[in-house]
C-alpha cells in the first residue's frame, strides 16, 4: 500500500482514542441542537456535507495569509502587508468555530474507526486554530506561528480529505444504485403482488440494485435500498405515516426519507434517496429506478 495512504489509514485503527471519540460523541449528542437546525448543520438543503465546503474560508484565508507573509519577505516595503495577513488569519480564528460545528454534527453518526479518524483530524485543526490566534498577538512571531498553523491545517485537512473520500464518510452511498439498476430504461418485474407482506418493507432486486418495496392494499412503493448516508438497508427500518406522506427511517442513524420522492426529513444522510417508480399489472409488481430527485 503506498505510505502515504497507509499513514492516513493508521488512525482509524488507533483504540486508544475510543474513550475520547465516545465523550466527544455524548457531548454533541447533548449539546448539537435537532430537527432542521441539525439538519442545515449537516447541509441537507444543500445535498451535501456543509462542513468541507466551510473549511475552504479557514484555509483559504490561511493560505492568502502564507503568501502574503511570503510577499513580506520578499518584496521591498513587505512590512506592510503583515496587517492585511494579520487580518486573513482572524478570519480563518472566527471561520473555525462554524467549520468545526458542522463537521461535529457529521462527526455523531460515524463509524468507530471513522470517528477516530475525525478526532485525530479535529485536534489537528484545533492545533492549528490555537497557532493562527496566537500569531494575532506577537509581533516578532507572527509570521513564523501563521505558517506553523497553516501547515497543521494542510495535514489535518488531508486527512478530512481522506476520511472523506477513502472512507467515504459524507459520500452519497446510493448514487451508483441508479446506474446498476439500468438508469431506469426498463420496468423490471419484481414478483407477485401476493408475495409481498401487506405493511412490511421486504428487500427485492433490479439486477445488482436492491429495492425497499412496501405493500399497502393493492399499492406498492418502493426507494432503493442502500442508505444514502452510510449504506444501511433501509427496508429493515421502520414505516411511519399513510399514502404520499409515508415514509421509512433508517435502522442505523435514524434518517428519515419519502418513498414518493426521496426527501430526507430527517437524520444525518444528505442525499436524497434514489427513488423507484412501481405498477402492478396482472397481478405483479413492476418497478424501475428513476434516479435521483430533481
Ligand atoms: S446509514 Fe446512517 S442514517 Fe442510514
Amino acid at each position: 500500500m503506498p505510505l502515504l495512504s497507509s499513514l492516513f489509514d493508521a488512525p482509524s485503527r488507533w483504540a486508544a482514542l475510543d474513550p475520547v471519540a465516545g465523550f466527544a460523541k455524548d457531548v454533541a449528542d447533548r449539546l448539537l441542537p435537532g430537527g432542521a437546525v441539525r439538519g442545515l448543520l449537516h447541509g441537507r438543503p444543500a445535498g451535501h456535507p456543509l462542513h468541507p465546503a466551510m473549511a475552504q474560508l479557514p484555509i483559504g484565508t490561511s493560505v492568502s495569509a502564507l503568501l502574503l507573509d511570503a510577499a513580506s519577505v520578499l518584496l521591498p516595503g513587505g512590512r506592510a502587508l503583515d496587517l492585511p495577513a494579520r487580518g486573513l488569519a482572524a478570519v480563518s480564528v472566527a471561520s473555525v468555530a462554524p467549520t468545526a460545528l458542522a463537521g461535529w454534527a457529521d462527526y455523531v453518526d460515524l463509524h468507530p474507526d471513522q470517528q477516530r479518524t475525525a478526532i485525530v483530524h479535529a485536534a489537528g485543526n484545533a492545533v492549528a486554530a490555537a497557532l493562527w490566534t496566537a500569531s494575532l498577538f506577537s509581533r516578532r512571531h507572527g509570521r513564523l506561528l501563521r505558517t506553523a498553523g497553516t501547515s497543521v491545517a494542510g495535514a489535518a485537512g488531508a486527512l478530512g480529505g481522506h476520511l472523506a473520500y477513502r472512507w467515504a464518510a459524507g459520500a452519497n452511498h446510493a448514487e451508483h444504485l441508479v446506474h446498476l439498476a439500468g438508469d431506469g430504461q426498463e420496468f423490471s418485474d419484481l414478483g407477485p403482488l401476493d408475495d409481498l407482506a401487506e405493511g412490511r418493507p421486504q428487500q427485492r432486486w433490479i439486477g445488482d440494485a436492491p429495492l425497499c418495496v412496501l405493500r399497502r392494499g393493492g399499492e406498492v412503493m418502493a426507494l432503493t435500498d442502500t442508505c444514502t448516508h452510510l449504506g444501511a438497508s433501509l427496508h429493515e427500518g421502520e414505516v411511519k405515516g399513510t399514502g404520499p406522506r409515508t415514509t421509512i427511517t433508517c435502522p442505523w442513524h435514524g434518517s428519515e426519507f419519502r418513498f414518493a420522492d426521496g426527501d430526507v426529513l430527517d437524520g444525518p444522510a444528505t442525499a436524497p434517496q434514489p427513488t423507484v417508480e412501481t405498477k402492478v399489472s396482472a397481478g405483479r409488481v413492476l418497478a424501475r429506478v428513476v434516479g435521483p430527485p430533481l
